[in-house]
């Protein structure tokens, strides 16, 4: 199995950094990184408004991403693509546009937007539907951690606009069966936003095969910037949904009665954008492309299996995710009786061992579902060997002696 470490600057630095914390955000290769500094460094301009090379140039190379995302989605056209700062920001727009007017209803109603949600959703999937006066349902998992479907059909069957669901989870690891969560909502006339924050990392993503209407991710937990991610929405919903921020560069027309929004996508990124760092993101996607997503799900699924084994023979540990890799990625959130998950982090923390501990950004997933406030989660990436899967078993035995 090919190394990628040597890829990643930071983790050539620290050799002895064990990085379990990659659902939070991906460490960056050399090739990212230098291509936002090549950017300041000796392209820096602003776009869309300079009749000069160094601005057309910009302008040329920051549109190009636009285009690479496309075919990473496999969207029909470009102009699918908004590019924002991250899924957060995604999630916002659609929430903040949806709710002023839904393309897809006829009726010229004022009652709130009725939004599906599972209950394993991040907080960026839950608090803009809220801020937007939306009415929120959700769906349960079952005990395997799998989306319980028949629970989804039946809510389905109740009314709902808008189904808003995570590809994979950032706590559970789980892969949803999109498709068919898009099939049996447009079957009941509901729309399906997809949060793929998690998953573009690790999966394949082919938004037409899916169906999704709208799906967003960032790009940050795919190798690239911070600060970057992507609204795809299917170009009829695009076209007919209005902007919720306003300012320069997304207008044909300003008066001081009336002003005119340019197309889409466009008239959803107004304002200087951050160039650099879209532009690092279409690297980051050329480099997940050269490694290749056979690889990556085939590296993902060897070092994932080990971590499983490995992981199910600590005495006390209780995973919360399916315990096989099918269908799941290799996010593993665990925890002991009687020792809190800050308590864990911080041991490991002392071996260099980096995980995450808390609620993950999942709050209601761990008081209605795993039924406690915290866990400690060990999220994996290209970069990650058995022997950083070794090093977490280790050190959780440590804490064993150490706390109980
Ligand atoms: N959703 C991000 C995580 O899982 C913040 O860590």
């Amino acid at each position: 199995m090919k190394m990628y470490k040597n890829d990643f600057p930071l983790l050539v630095f620290d050799t002895n950094l064990a990085y379990l914390d990659s659902g939070a955000t991906s460490q960056k290769p050399q090739c990212v990184i230098d291509a936002v500094s090549e950017f300041y460094a000796r392209k820096n301009s602003n776009i869309h408004r300079g009749i000069y090379k160094l601005s057309e140039n910009a302008t040329i190379e920051y549109e190009g991403v636009r285009e690479k995302v496309k075919r990473f989605i496999n969207a029909e056209s470009s102009e699918e693509i908004v590019l924002t700062s991250g899924a957060t920001e995604s999630i916002n727009l659609v929430a903040g546009s949806l709710s002023k007017y839904r393309p897809w209803s006829n009726e010229e109603e004022k009652r709130p937007l009725r939004v599906l949600l599972s209950v394993a959703e991040h907080h960026a999937n839950i608090i803009p539907w809220q801020l937007n006066g939306c009415e929120l349902k959700t769906v349960k998992y079952d005990s395997d951690f799998r989306l319980d479907i028949e629970n989804y059909k039946s809510e389905l069957s109740k009314g709902v606009d808008l189904v808003a669901i995570n590809h994979v989870s950032n706590v559970l690891g789980t892969v949803n069966p999109i498709k068919e969560i898009v099939d049996l909502a447009h079957g009941a006339g509901a729309r399906v936003l997809v949060d793929g924050a998690q998953a573009v990392p690790h999966l394949p993503v082919n938004v037409r095969e899916l169906g999704a209407d709208f799906y967003v991710f960032s790009g940050h937990k795919m190798c690239g910037p911070t600060g970057t991610g992507v609204l795809y929405a299917k170009m009829e919903l695009l076209d007919s949904m209005e902007p919720i921020i306003g300012g320069g560069d997304m207008v044909e027309r300003v008066g001081f009665d009336v002003s005119e929004w340019t197309g889409a996508p466009w008239k959803f990124e107004p304002g200087t954008p951050n160039i650099a760092g879209i532009i690092g993101l279409g690297r980051a996607i050329d480099y997940l492309y050269d490694i290749g997503f056979d690889e990556i799900r085939k590296k993902e699924v060897e070092i994932g299996k080990y971590a499983l084994e490995k992981i199910s023979r600590i005495d006390g540990l209780r995973l919360y995710g399916p315990d096989t890799m099918t269908d799941r990625v290799a996010v593993f959130s665990f925890a002991f009786d009687g020792i809190h998950a800050h308590d864990i982090a911080s041991i490991l923390d002392e071996r260099n061992i980096a995980v995450r501990a808390g609620h993950h950004c999942c709050m209601p997933l761990h008081d209605g579902f795993i039924n406690q406030p915290a866990t400690v989660r060990a999220s994996l990436y290209i970069y990650n060997e058995k022997n950083d899967i070794d090093r977490l078993a280790d050190g959780l035995e440590e804490v064993k002696k150490i706390l109980k």
